[in-house]
């Protein structure tokens, strides 16, 4: 009888699986806010209020729904890495004439790294 070996670890030969068998963890997307100098380690997903509820964050939210604009941010560095803009935030944000950069922060979730300062 052969000795136990850990599939999870060993091949079953005395050598380690082939690195393109062996599952390396997903590094988690950061949320960079650059107004308070946060750097928070999220999951892939996480809705950014739901971040900033945890973390103490200088992002202020008031309806929660897309309708008051109080959670405008500017997205500094990787604006593709929040989630895509859906009709009601770009109908409010051209309302309110906001830049290119801004997004409503009740609105996105952090697909990737990315950075955002709160707008003025
Ligand atoms: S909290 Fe009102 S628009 Fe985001």
């Amino acid at each position: 009888m052969g000795k136990s070996v850990d599939p999870r670890k060993n091949s079953g030969h005395g050598l380690p699986w082939p690195r393109s068998f062996q599952k390396a963890p997903k590094p988690m997307p950061i949320l960079t806010i650059k107004t308070d100098k946060k750097t928070i380690e999220v999951e892939k997903g996480a809705a950014i209020i739901d971040v900033c509820e945890n973390h103490d964050t200088s992002i202020l939210f008031g309806c929660r729904d897309g309708a008051c604009g109080a959670c405008m941010v500017r997205v500094i560095e990787n604006p593709q890495h929040l989630s895509p803009m859906e009709d009601h935030e770009r109908d409010f944000l051209e309302t309110m004439a906001a830049r290119e950069d801004e997004r409503l922060a009740c609105q996105c979730r952090v697909l990737g790294d990315v950075t955002v300062e709160v707008a003025e």
